[in-house]
């Protein structure tokens, strides 16, 4: 749309909304992680301290209407994929009216955009069958550990079975692919990970191990404790026969075929070996920030934009989707070309995992 009219110019125009999001890297984004609570039914040590969490106010957490618009701003800009996150996303009251409403948005072309979720599983065997309804096209499912004392201690809450009922419910859905996310820790779990990757494969799910961040509200992360990529790969390779998978994309997770296939199991090796080159992701926190990174340090806020604060008269419509658009381009423009958490000098960013949207 940047070309349009203004014979003679000197400058290209400046982007508008349907032009495609591309950071001064060449990364062109396509994915929206759409965080839709901070709150949640578990506590992951990796995650959230234990008692004493500052928690959004209620009245700074987007409507579904304010986030059908960012979305809908963001879909003629070229996103294809919504991943609802959270905090637990299906903690949401209204999460199968978020669901509905981004489903039925498409982007310049008209392909419908997909819908993905990453949850806990605790609300799934109730609330799935109305998410598949609504339009939800995939499912991430959180699971570290197999082991009820373990989960217990990792999560400090006793919800295991629920955990494994949700995963059940997913399994049987035809939800496909669906994918079970693991933080592989050290003397935590790191001694299941066999048992985690047999689990998936029998509930038709693709197991993913993921390198842990630092990234805890509780500031504990620490490196020499952290299991790496190529420990997860050794110990699954004692078992089966593992054979990288070629065609990741911009997606995280570097998969492996196990004992030839079809079976795989992803890692996403966000620590030793990041993916930030390909990175086509934004994301948009529960209370309107905008983040070009899990890791920045800046956020760009859309709730003056989307409420109109300070001003003496709501703009109009075309004004206010302006506005977002130009919000989107300044996130995606201001972001770096990776992450430095290898770097002496990183600093963690101030909100946990549950705040910024996992
Ligand atoms: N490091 C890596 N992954 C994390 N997650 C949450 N906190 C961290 C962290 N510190 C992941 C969880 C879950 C998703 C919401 O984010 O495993 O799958
Ligand atoms: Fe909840 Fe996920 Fe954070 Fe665990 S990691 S406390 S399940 S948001």
């Amino acid at each position: 749309m940047s070309g349009a009219g203004s014979a003679g110019r000197t400058h290209p125009a400046p982007a508008t909304i349907g032009d495609p999001l591309i950071d001064t890297h060449g990364r062109v984004h396509r994915d929206l992680r759409i965080s839709l609570t901070d709150r949640c039914s578990l506590r992951c040590t990796y995650c959230m301290p234990e008692q004493g969490n500052e928690w959004l106010a209620k009245t700074s957490i987007l409507t579904l209407d304010e986030i059908e618009r960012v979305a809908r701003i963001a879909a003629a800009d070229g996103i294809t994929t919504f991943r609802l996150t959270g905090g637990e996303p299906l903690l949401r009251t209204d999460i199968v009216e978020v669901v509905r409403r981004l489903a039925r948005i498409s982007g310049p072309d008209g392909t419908p955009v997909e819908v993905a979720m990453t949850t806990n599983g605790i609300r799934l065997p109730e609330l799935l069958p109305a998410l598949i309804d609504a339009g939800l096209h995939r499912l991430n499912i959180s699971l570290d550990t197999l082991r009820r004392d373990r989960f217990h201690a990792l999560t400090r809450r006793d919800r295991l079975d629920d955990v494994l009922a949700g995963i059940t419910a997913a399994a049987e859905s035809g939800l496909r692919p669906l994918k079970l996310n693991a933080v592989a820790m050290r003397d935590v779990n790191d001694d299941e990970l066999v048992d985690l990757v047999a689990f998936a494969i029998d509930h038709g799910a693709q197991m993913r191990f993921i390198e842990q961040m630092p990234l805890d509200a509780g500031h504990t992360w620490d490196r020499s404790r952290m299991v790496t990529q190529d420990e997860i790969l050794a110990a699954l390779s004692a078992r089966w026969d593992l054979a990288p998978l070629p065609g990741r994309g911009g997606a995280p997770a570097a998969r492996w075929t196990i004992d030839g296939g079809p079976d795989t199991v992803g890692v996403i090796a966000s620590v030793t070996a990041p993916f930030c080159g390909d990175c086509d992701r934004l994301r948009l926190t529960a209370d309107g920030q905008l983040r070009n990174c899990l890791f920045s340090t800046t956020e760009y806020d859309l709730l003056p934009i989307l409420r109109g604060a300070g001003q003496p008269h709501s703009p109009g419509a075309e004004v206010l989707d302006a506005s977002i658009d130009g919000m989107l381009r300044s996130c995606v423009h201001g972001k770096l070309p990776g992450h430095a958490i290898n770097d002496p000098s990183f600093l963690q960013p101030a909100r946990g995992m549950n705040a910024i949207g996992g």
